[in-house]
């Protein structure tokens, strides 16, 4: 099934891709991938293809972008995406326990999203902040420092009561 875009959206992506030379709109690629995460909460294939399309690029190439940044959700995520950087920094400083620890406190293993769809748990790359070790970022925006076991369980729980006064 082919990806449409409303006029809202379609007016949002003019706006970015007016911001370059006409034969460089490619150049909007990531602002429009992120208008369409604000609207969906992912990037579908379609949706990726349909991008595509509007932007004169082989779909691949919309793909590539899309896979190759943490931050654009390729599947339906929970409210809160917790990304746990597994590189070799936070893994000397227990970024492996950090992760660990977190999958048997939400009972998912890393990529997979809790049946109440509040946790999607995922490993990513360096975030930048290695002498901070374990690391950790919510919703691609909060970075999370010196993340132990107690902070862990700190976090988890404010974010479940922050729901549950909502
Ligand atoms: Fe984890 Fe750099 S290795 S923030």
């Amino acid at each position: 099934m082919a990806a449409s875009f409303s006029a809202a959206t379609l007016e949002r992506f003019a706006r970015e891709v007016s911001k370059y030379p006409a034969e460089q709109k490619q150049s909007a690629v990531m602002a429009c991938l992120s208008i369409i995460q604000q609207e969906q909460g992912w990037v579908s294939p379609e949706a990726e293809r349909a991008l595509a399309a509007y932007l004169g690029m082989a779909p691949i190439a919309v793909h590539e972008v899309t896979s190759f940044y943490n931050m654009y959700n390729q599947r339906p995520v929970g409210r809160y995406k917790l990304n746990v950087c597994t590189n070799l920094p936070c893994q000397l400083r227990d970024g492996a326990k950090t992760l660990a620890h977190l999958e048997q406190r939400l009972g998912i293993s890393a990529g997979e999203t809790t049946a109440d769809g509040l946790f999607t748990l995922q490993q990513c790359e360096c975030l930048g902040a290695c002498a901070d070790a374990p690391v950790m970022l919510v919703n691609d925006r909060t970075m999370c420092s010196f993340m132990t076991e107690d902070k862990v369980d700190q976090l988890i729980d404010g974010l479940k009561n922050a729901e549950a006064s909502q």
